[in-house]
């Protein structure tokens, strides 16, 4: 297992945050400066302490250590106070420099890697994005980034002050005594090893955490945007039992993972503990015998006290680390995961299509769900057909497929004559103008949530496509086109959005149209502008239309009835209903009623 988490940690640092090396660097000069000024707090105790005894037996000189000058008793009184300001000082400035710094690198970095997660999943495959739940991604955003930083701060910040304190400690340390340093130098390490273990278990925790945590996420989003059902049907009972169980397992698992952390601070301070006592022991005996002075002892423990808190810091930095690499480990996966769909090295792309659309015994199911058995049907360059059948026939499959969301699993999908598997994908779907059957739009301003259809439209273009669309609600609007649409849309009726969505689709101007019941919210008389707006523009273009209001599809070239995945039926208007077959049936069903 070390291996491959090592290998994953020099991939991360190389590929995110090495760039900012400069920075690191910088902030590495300043902690090491820090660390000088925290380990000459000893050598400032430990002259102080010297300088009280001298005073105390009425010796008049004070032996400055390192420097090896003597300096008269009297001026120690400012000398010491000066000194120990002027490291202090020096120390708060380096810390905060360093601070600084080592956050800058950090959260550069950390952008790079959140551009690169989100444009993998939105850029990837639309088979991943609908097969987690989006509260699995939103918690990956804001959970493993939030462990990744952790992680990355405290191994900038924390290891080389904290190494290059304890270095600087045990130097000194050793100096003043260096039998009793090396007696401090065997403990510390034996009451390492749990501390170390301690870090490895919290990693596997923490993957469990993290994946609840996504649960969490997806639950409570669910919880807000489902507001209107379930208050609708007195659902808030169903609601907090779902949420607490959610609560409760986040608890569980939280506890899981403190109980391993909670262990690292006592049993480092255990070990302090122990050093404390075996410090006075052994230095009261050597003092005793003459073979050492108060200020050794002080020096001693003031060296102790500064590289405590570093030690304790590195002790629990592994702990950190791993769980940073399980998160690092999970922003991996999802970088690493090859599309289903993708395009081919040599894909084709396409421009002004003549829009031949042609399925060929497709067969498609999504994971074990079969939907589409042996499809057949064709539109040729500028027709209009019309997918009609009964719920869950698989219609919008079929727009799914031809869009290429998915990749059929048998028989083949052709634009043109050529599989669309060969083609480039994004030029595919420039190719289509698709009105889904959600007509989502984004939270942003009807304008830009028309002007998606093409980015570079003018006013002109925008105010023209609104007005096929009978946009006219619009400019009702408080805000005009410059109303926002809410989450979703929701700030905007349901027929509202959906001719927002084919003004949209209108602007796009493609050569293929795509529409998935496409004017079912509309009343009577927007319906009928719409319709014909739709008439013209589907006029040189292929069109496909899905729609359970038959009176929608009756000037269609062609009608394909849909049922269990297959067409059961096909013809015109007139000639199905000469047949007085299924699609016979359902005219006479809807007009009867
Ligand atoms: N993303 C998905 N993952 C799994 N199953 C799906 C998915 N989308 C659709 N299905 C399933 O595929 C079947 C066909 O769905 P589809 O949306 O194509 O039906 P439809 O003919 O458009 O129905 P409707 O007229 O109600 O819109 C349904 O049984 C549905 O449960
Ligand atoms: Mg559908």
């Amino acid at each position: 297992m070390a291996k491959p988490n090592k290998r994953l940690l020099r991939r991360f640092a190389s590929d995110w945050m090495a760039e900012h090396w400069r920075l690191f660097a910088l902030g590495a000069l300043f902690s090491a400066i820090t660390a000088i000024a925290v380990a000459s707090y000893g050598l400032m105790v430990k002259t102080g302490l010297d300088w009280l005894s001298a005073t105390e037996y009425g010796q008049s000189d004070v032996k400055i250590p390192l420097l090896n000058i003597v300096v008269p008793s009297g001026k120690m009184i400012w000398l010491l106070p000066c000194a120990v300001i002027g490291f202090a000082t020096i120390r708060s400035i380096s810390l905060y420099v360093q601070t600084i710094l080592n956050n800058s690198a950090v959260q550069k970095g950390l952008v790079s890697v959140q551009d690169a997660l989100f444009s993998r999943l939105i850029e990837g495959d639309y088979k991943r994005l609908t097969a987690a739940a989006s509260g699995e991604f939103v918690s990956q955003f804001i959970n493993d980034m939030n462990l990744v930083r952790e992680a990355a701060l405290r191994i900038a910040t924390n290891l080389i002050k904290g190494v290059l304190t304890v270095l600087a400690c045990v130097i000194t340390m050793f100096w003043y005594d260096w039998a009793l340093a090396l007696m401090v130098l065997v403990v510390y390490p034996i009451a390492f090893a749990p501390v170390v273990e301690i870090g490895n278990r919290l990693r596997k925790v923490s993957k469990a955490a993290q994946q609840q945590t996504g649960e969490m996420t997806a639950l409570l989003n669910e919880g807000f945007q489902g507001g209107r059902t379930s208050k609708a049907f007195n659902l808030e009972e169903y609601q907090n039992a779902r949420a607490h169980a959610g609560f409760m397992e986040r608890a569980r698992l939280y506890l899981k993972v403190l109980r391993s952390k909670a262990l690292v601070d006592p049993l480092l301070e255990i070990v302090g503990g122990a050093a404390l006592a075996g410090v006075f022991a052994f230095t009261g005996w050597r003092i005793m015998n003459g073979e050492a002075t108060v200020g050794d002892f002080g020096g001693f423990i003031a060296a102790i006290g500064a590289a405590s808190p570093e030690v304790r810091a590195l002790g629990t930095l592994n702990a950190v680390a791993n769980e940073g690499l399980a998160a690092i480990e999970r922003i991996y996966a999802v970088l690493d995961a090859p599309d289903e769909v993708a395009d081919k090295p040599n894909a084709k792309t396409i421009v002004d299509v003549k829009g031949g659309l042609k399925f060929e015994n497709v067969s498609f199911s999504y994971g074990d769900q079969s939907v589409l058995n042996g499809l057949n049907f064709s539109a040729k360059p500028g027709e209009t057909i019309a997918l009609v059948g009964p719920s869950g026939a698989g219609k919008s499959t079929v727009f799914n497929l031809a869009l290429r969301f998915f990749d059929v699993s048998d028989g083949n999908v052709k634009l043109d004559g050529a599989d669309i598997r060969d083609l480039q994908r994004q030029s595919l779907r420039n190719q289509m103008s698709l009105v889904s059957q959600d007509a989502f739009l984004f939270d942003d301003t009807i304008r830009t949530n028309i002007a998606l259809g093409k980015m570079d439209a003018t006013e002109a273009e925008i105010l023209a496509a609104m007005d096929a669309a009978a946009c006219e609600f619009v400019h009702d609007l408080p805000e005009g086109l410059d109303t926002q649409a809410g989450e979703g849309g929701r700030n905007l009726s349901g027929g509202q959005r959906q001719r927002i969505a084919i003004a949209r689709a209108i602007l796009k101007n493609s050569p293929i149209l795509l529409l998935d019941e496409a004017t079912s919210a509309l009343d009577a008389a927007s319906e009928a502008k719409v319709q014909k707006a739709l008439e013209n523009l589907s006029k040189g273009r292929t069109t496909l239309i899905i729609a359970h209001r038959l009176s929608t599809v009756r000037s269609a070239d062609k009608i394909f009835v849909f049922d269990q995945g297959q067409v059961v039926e096909e013809g015109n208007h007139e000639t199905l209903m000469q047949n007085d077959s299924a699609y016979a049936d359902l005219v006479k069903l809807q007009v009867s009623n």
